[in-house]
């Protein structure tokens, strides 16, 4: 049996923020924020939506396409750094409003990361026999932590929530291999500050970014028995589509099999890797028996990636 992604799902916050709408809060173009970054515009949940009410619609979303009935998960998992609050858990939170009564309930803090970290952490639990379905969530409000006089990152940032039910497959689909790590003296570079709002060092998250996200793309890619040319898709974090387009090019793929929501919703943090998989197996850009590579870095320093066989 292989462990894989019985059904994906995501959440959407209605508030449109173009651009020109930055340039009206801070010193900033609408040309500076696309051609360094990509982004054209990005979601901002309204006031009365916290993280845990997205997470739940994306995992609502993500069990009915899976087909699995709140009873049968054994795990949620919720990769946030925005929680609505330290303690109770996002998870918690959702347990309760699914009624999954018979689920475990475990955040996962990884920063952008942290989608990777549940997956695999997912994969672990199901190849013991442990569990049999897990619901793997990464959903951000990160609104709440932007620092609206920081320029260099309040353009960057959007809002939204995806899932994925984690559960058996066919042998032979599913996640063929991953990869895991951190450097935690890159802490430093990113982080929430005192006055809780998020600070970045731009230039030198930019530098690991560029290095390690090709970097764990090829390593996933060995350590499954493959080579580039059998990748049919490639899921990277959603930071910067330069940072994006480096991975791209080392895999020498063309533009169009590579997700890029960057472009409508922003970096979307824990959010941004799974809002993507829900979008490209809807829009039906991955098909049964693709290769689908997800890369993830972020705030830790962290990174993680994996190769996976797309299908029950
Ligand atoms: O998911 C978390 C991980 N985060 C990331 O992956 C982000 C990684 N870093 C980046 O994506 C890029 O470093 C940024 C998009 C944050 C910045 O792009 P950059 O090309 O590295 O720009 P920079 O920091 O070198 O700044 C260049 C200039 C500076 O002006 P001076 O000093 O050259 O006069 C900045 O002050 O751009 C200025 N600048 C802006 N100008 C207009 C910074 N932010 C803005 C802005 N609008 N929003």
């Amino acid at each position: 049996m292989g462990v894989g992604v019985l059904g994906t799902g995501h959440y959407l916050p209605t508030k449109v923020v173009t651009n020109k709408d930055m340039e009206k809060l801070v010193d900033t173009t609408d040309e500076w924020i696309r051609t360094r970054t990509g982004i054209e515009e990005r979601r901002f949940a309204e006031d009365d939506i916290d993280t845990s009410d997205m997470a739940f619609y994306a995992a609502k979303q993500a069990l009915e396409e899976a087909n699995v009935t709140v009873d049968e998960i054994d795990l949620i998992l919720t990769a946030t750094v925005t929680p609505d609050t330290p303690f109770p858990s996002v998870s918690c939170m959702i347990q309760e409003r699914l009624g999954a009564k018979n689920a475990a309930a475990l955040d996962v803090s990884a920063a952008c990361s942290g989608f990777m970290y549940g997956m695999i952490t997912a994969k672990q639990f199901i190849e013991t026999n442990a569990y049999k379905k897990i619901l793997v969530i990464g959903a951000e409000k990160l609104s709440k932590i932007t620092n609206w006089e920081d320029r260099s990152t309040c353009v960057l940032l959007g809002d939204g929530a995806g899932a994925a039910v984690i559960g058996e497959v066919s042998e032979g689909k599913g996640i063929l291999s991953f990869e895991l790590g951190s450097n935690g003296a890159g802490g430093k570079e990113l982080y929430q500050n005192e006055q809780d709002m998020l600070v970045m060092n731009g230039r030198e998250v930019y530098k690991f970014a560029v290095r390690q996200m090709p970097e764990s793309t090829m390593n996933v890619i060995d350590k499954a028995g493959l080579k580039k040319e059998d990748v049919d898709y490639l899921i990277p974090h959603q930071a910067n589509i330069r940072i994006m387009e480096a991975a791209r090019e080392r895999l020498e793929i063309s533009e169009d099999r590579m997700a890029t929501t960057i472009k409508k919703y922003g970096n979307n943090s824990a959010a941004s890797i799974p809002m993507a998989l829900s979008e490209a197996a809807k829009e039906g850009k991955i098909k049964d028996n693709d290769i689908v590579v997800l890369v993830g870095f972020g705030g830790g320093l962290t990174w993680g990636a994996v190769a996976l066989r797309w299908g029950k």
